[in-house]
């Protein structure tokens, strides 16, 4: 096992993975400011409403962004986008707004208006764009925040295959959603060519599984051993957990669930993270510890593959499973046994 011979304790880790810039802000700040960041001022012009499936050609030339915020409607972002697509030749005049691909807002949160946006507040990830195209939407359009070419749903879909990695053509692909519960909210961020992309929702169902088990105070001390960047079990700690275990094979989305356990310190009442051991690699076989808090709630992260977790980790009450749509998990079941209880998301 990698063990350094010097825990890290309190290492400051808040930095961007990305593009290492101040992309990351605590937990406090973004919610605090939540309301306020995506409403039209007084002097916004209106929604423009243009026509997703409509072709390039028929469109307005540009949409010009409010004289009073300088910010901008979605419509208006995508436009520029296309425009840009077209001049490289990577669309042409019959393409639509949805053929630009899809915009990830920075940060994620349930609107029942559409957003006006301000600088560096947009990744878009789509099929059929290039390195050229991607630097100059970064230079010209200020909202953009970040340009991903996909090839697929990112991250590791079973494990023993190659995890799929999207291509970061150009500035940063870190983006945080803020997750609500019954219990409060949490920010969790996501980079977003290296791991699966999924919305939050209000009610989403998943939460609602989460919120009974805690209303029943089944999560007592819990396993998320599917953790990706770390939502389930960082809502189990915010839901009063005493011991919350998060493992997850893809390097990646342990090294999100560290961010996220730092940018949600307060919130959590965590008091001390330490940082014991260093990954072996991008995929995780044996479990290694690779960070450990302390405060209200004991949280250990593992980088790992789940049906070695136990080999190291102490079992728990409650052991949650939450796999892609389709894959395969009785192999992980069986391992997770000797928790006493074990839910399948
Ligand atoms: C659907 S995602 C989890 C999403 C996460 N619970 C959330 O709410 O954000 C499934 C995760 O399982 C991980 N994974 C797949 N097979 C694994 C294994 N054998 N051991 C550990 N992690 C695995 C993937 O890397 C991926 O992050
Ligand atoms: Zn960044
Ligand atoms: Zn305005």
């Amino acid at each position: 096992m990698a063990k350094s011979k010097i825990p890290q304790r309190d290492r400051q880790i808040m930095k961007c993975p990305a593009c290492e810039n101040s992309c990351v802000k605590n937990a406090e700040e973004i919610i605090a400011s939540i309301e306020q960041r995506y409403l039209a001022c007084q002097s916004c012009p209106p929604e423009p409403n243009l026509d997703k499936t409509g072709p390039f050609k028929e469109q307005p030339k540009r949409l010009e962004r409010c004289d009073s915020c300088q910010r901008a409607t979605l419509d208006a972002v995508m436009l520029d986008c296309l425009r840009i697509l077209v001049e490289h030749g990577l669309r042409d005049a019959r393409d639509t707004l949805r053929s630009v691909g899809m915009p990830l807002i920075e940060v994620g949160y349930p609107l029942a208006y559409s957003p006006r946006l301000g600088p560096r507040s947009l990744i878009i990830i789509g099929e059929r764009l290039n390195k050229d195209a991607a630097k100059e939407m970064l230079e010209q359009i200020p909202e953009i925040k970040g340009v991903i070419l996909s090839r697929g749903i990112a991250g590791m879909r079973e494990y023993g295959t190659k995890p799929l990695e999207n291509e970061l053509l150009a500035g940063c692909d870190l983006r945080a959603d803020i997750i609500q519960s019954l219990f409060g909210e949490l920010v969790i961020y996501k980079s977003q060519s290296r791991i699966h992309i999924e919305f939050s929702r209000q009610s989403a169902p998943k939460m609602k599984i989460l919120e009974q088990i805690c209303m029943q105070g089944r999560h007592r001390e819990v396993v998320d051993g599917l953790c990706g960047p770390g939502t389930l079990g960082l809502m189990c700690a915010l839901a009063g957990a005493k011991r919350v275990v998060l493992n997850d094979a893809w390097l990646p989305a342990v090294q999100n669930t560290l961010l996220n356990l730092e940018v949600n310190r307060q919130i959590l009442g965590i008091e001390v993270i330490e940082y014991p051991e260093t990954p072996l690699g991008a995929v995780g076989s044996e479990p290694v510890l690779m960070g450990h808090a302390r405060g209200a709630c004991e949280i250990e992260v593992y980088h790992g593959d789940l049906s070695k977790l136990f080999l190291r980790a102490r079992p728990a009450g409650l052991c949650l499973i939450d796999h892609f749509p389709g894959s395969k998990t009785a192999e992980m079941e069986r391992a997770c046994n000797c928790c006493k209880e074990l839910v399948i998301i």
